[in-house]
């Protein structure tokens, strides 16, 4: 039985609160999961249980929880000044100063930035960036965008037709049109019989074949995760984005990365575009922006598109009421100096990755493990039904969902995709808690195998 506090929450939160991506009857009849506190890479619920995060909330909590430098900076700024828009030939100094710190952080030549409040936002402003950009140059045609299945780029009108994802789709009469996608480099699904170069080269040249049959004078845009995050973890083979690259440039494709997941650390450099040598004409961030602790996120430009825009005669009726505001900004800049005092934007390529990935990678001799992908502090492990043959439980069975909320019980917080159980602890996370967090898989792993009847 809940106590009287949390029978209280779940009661108010089923009556009125719809929560995203949820099937709402199945919700009011578990009742909602109560979170009530967090403390470096440990959140706490309102029944006293405590879980290791292995999601970083949402993939966003990098720096960990309980930061009060950050808690810090947010009360200073909104003492100072709590709200001022940049409208209007106005800016504030955080906000100012928070452009000057990513043009120094982002790759060579992305020296411009939107900013925004949510990845979803920060995407329908590169998408109309990119058909802006097209215009100014006189070339209006050029306006159809490629994003890939399983891409994850959000919930608005444009950023869920970059998404490849069918159920996010079809209730909404969804993509609009001039949105195309093609596969992804899913090397353990649909890669079998290739080695892992000639798919990644494979798989990239379905860039070109998209390309080719809309007439490459009508596309605008390919836009990309390095690292395909809410997909699945897909990590692409090393062959992948220097083909994707080189095929961008001979079609004048502009190459928009969404480093929503991937940016700030996650993978081992600041950037997954710096992890896999990509030079994005657009990228797109947010979440670890301000490991989570306010709402913000930017669109970077490079030279081509940010002076081109910048150029431009008339205004650029673009904006949005929140658009820079001076708290998120004081918050990212603090969570940008404190990554950089403490070494996390390398940390997850340095020893802890690699420890990560070794420990983890033992759990793939266990019989309900088909693979186990890392790349820096990501990972996926695949869960099938017949390991040889790489088969995968039906859909209906649901065995994502049963291990995620096994894991759980554990004390485990991990993400089911499909059946992909997928982890992105807080960046901070140390080595007896890598071990930690492998010792609860593997608990988590015989106990699915057992509810699963092997
Ligand atoms: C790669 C990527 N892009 C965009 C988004 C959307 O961000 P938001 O939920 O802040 O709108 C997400 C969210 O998970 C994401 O993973």
């Amino acid at each position: 039985m809940a106590d009287e506090r949390t029978a209280h929450w779940r009661r108010i939160d089923d009556r009125h609160h719809l929560h995203p991506f949820t099937t709402f009857r199945e919700l009011s009849a578990k009742g909602s999961r109560v979170i009530v506190r967090g403390e470096g890479c440990y959140v706490f619920d309102s029944e006293g249980n405590r879980l290791f995060d292995g999601m970083s909330g949402l993939w966003c909590v990098n720096v960990g929880y309980g930061r009060e430098r950050l808690a810090k900076a947010a009360f200073e700024q909104m003492t100072r000044l709590p709200y001022y828009n940049t409208f209007f030939q106005t800016t504030t100094p955080p906000v100012a100063e928070l452009a000057a710190r990513l043009a120094a952080i982002l790759p060579a030549g992305l020296g411009r930035v939107i900013f925004g409040n949510s990845g979803s936002d920060a995407n329908d402003t590169a998408i109309k960036s990119v058909w802006y950009y097209w215009n100014l140059e006189g070339r209006p045609q050029k306006k159809n965008i490629i994003a890939r299945s399983l891409g994850y780029h959000g919930v608005g009108v444009g950023s869920a037709s970059l998404t490849g994802m069918r159920f996010m789709h079809e209730p909404f009469d969804l993509p609009l049109a001039r949105f195309h996608h093609i596969g992804n480099p899913y090397a353990f699904a649909v890669g079998e019989g290739l080695d892992e170069e000639t798919f990644g080269s494979t798989a990239a040249r379905w860039l070109e074949d998209k390309i080719l049959e809309l007439g490459a004078d009508t596309v605008a845009a390919f836009f990309a995760e390095p690292i395909q995050g809410a997909g699945g973890v897909i990590i692409p083979p090393a062959s992948y984005w220097p083909e994707i690259q080189r095929i961008c440039r001979k079609y004048d494709v502009l190459l928009v990365v969404d480093e929503v997941i991937c940016g700030f650390g996650r993978t081992g450099n600041w950037w997954g575009a710096t992890t896999f040598a990509i030079e994005p004409d657009l990228l797109v961030m947010a979440k670890g922006l301000s490991s989570g602790y306010l709402p913000i996120s930017a669109v970077a430009l490079g030279a081509r598109v940010g002076d081109a825009i910048w150029a431009g005669e008339k205004e650029f009726a673009h904006g949005l009421t929140y658009a820079g505001h001076p708290v998120a900004a004081a918050v990212a800049l603090e969570n940008i100096a404190i990554m950089e005092e403490e070494g996390l934007e390398t940390r997850a390529s340095g020893p802890i990755g690699r420890h990560f990935a070794s420990r983890l990678a033992q759990l793939e001799e266990h019989p309900l493990v088909g693979e186990v992908r890392t790349r820096g502090l990501l990972a996926c492990i695949e869960l099938v039904e017949d390991k040889a043959a790489r088969k995968p439980y039906p859909a209906d069975r649901k065995v994502g969902l049963t291990c995620r909320d096994i894991s759980i019980d554990n004390g485990l917080i991990m993400r089911a995709i499909r059946d992909g159980m997928v982890l992105a602890p807080p960046l901070i996370v140390t080595e007896a808690e890598v071990d930690e967090i492998v010792e609860k898989v593997s608990r988590t792993l015989d106990d699915t195998a057992r509810a699963l009847g092997r």
